[in-house]
């Protein structure tokens, strides 16, 4: 049996800089302590992944749900640097990348980057952003308080100029005035794709 009324009051502060509406009473689950904890990984040991190891999390990804269980997906699996780069040379007609994925061992513990509080992301029947300015200013604050972004990393000072706080919010405003993906319908195209 699942035993009732653990506390998920230190992974709550970590995945959002503090701890209003942390349930109580709700069931130990392992795995949402970890869900709650995860993180993105960009650099890895040295060290490689067991086979057997890599057999269960392929097993456990391939458990995924599938559309209208077709099980569309496949993985290939490129050990050789060289060979890596060749495939990426290849990309045949009607067919095209989708993700890529490395399997390994962090280098470093990393960090776990803060969510914005479920105030935000959370509606009720209705969507409704009445509260919004002040709850992502709060954020903002938050954010900047555990990590802040360092003044290099403003984006487009050259459009924008230096701000004297650099948050998230204003980071991603600035991210998406810049448009992404628009080679991609033509990248398709000359795979043979017809998107019409
Ligand atoms: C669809 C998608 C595309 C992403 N693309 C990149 C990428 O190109 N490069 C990268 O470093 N991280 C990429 N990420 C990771 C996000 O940057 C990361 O999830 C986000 O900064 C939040 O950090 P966290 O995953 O550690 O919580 C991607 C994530 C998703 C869901």
């Amino acid at each position: 049996m699942i035993p009732v009324s653990a506390s998920y009051e230190d992974e709550w502060r970590a995945r959002f800089g503090e701890t209003t509406g942390v349930p109580q009473d709700a069931p130990e689950v392992a795995w949402l302590r970890e869900l709650l904890r995860r993180r993105t990984h960009r650099r890895y040991a040295d060290r490689p992944v067991a086979e057997p190891l890599l057999r269960l999390l392929l097993a456990a990804a391939f458990s995924a749900s599938s559309k209208s269980d077709f099980q569309q997906a496949t993985v290939i699996r490129v050990n050789e640097r060289d060979r890596r780069d060749r495939l990426a040379a290849l990309v045949p007609d009607k067919v095209f990348p989708l993700a890529g994925l490395c399997v390994g061992y962090p280098a470093a513990e990393g960090h776990i980057s803060m969510r914005l509080p479920l105030d935000v992301t959370l509606h009720t029947d209705r969507y409704d952003d009445s509260r919004l300015d002040d709850a992502v200013t709060a954020y903002d604050l938050r954010r900047d308080a555990r990590y802040s972004l360092p003044r290099e990393q403003q984006r487009q000072p050259e459009v924008f100029g230096y701000a004297s706080f650099y948050g998230w919010s204003e980071d991603k405003a600035r991210q998406a005035t810049r448009p992404e993906g628009q080679d991609f319908p033509s990248y398709l195209r000359a795979r043979g794709f017809t998107i019409d």
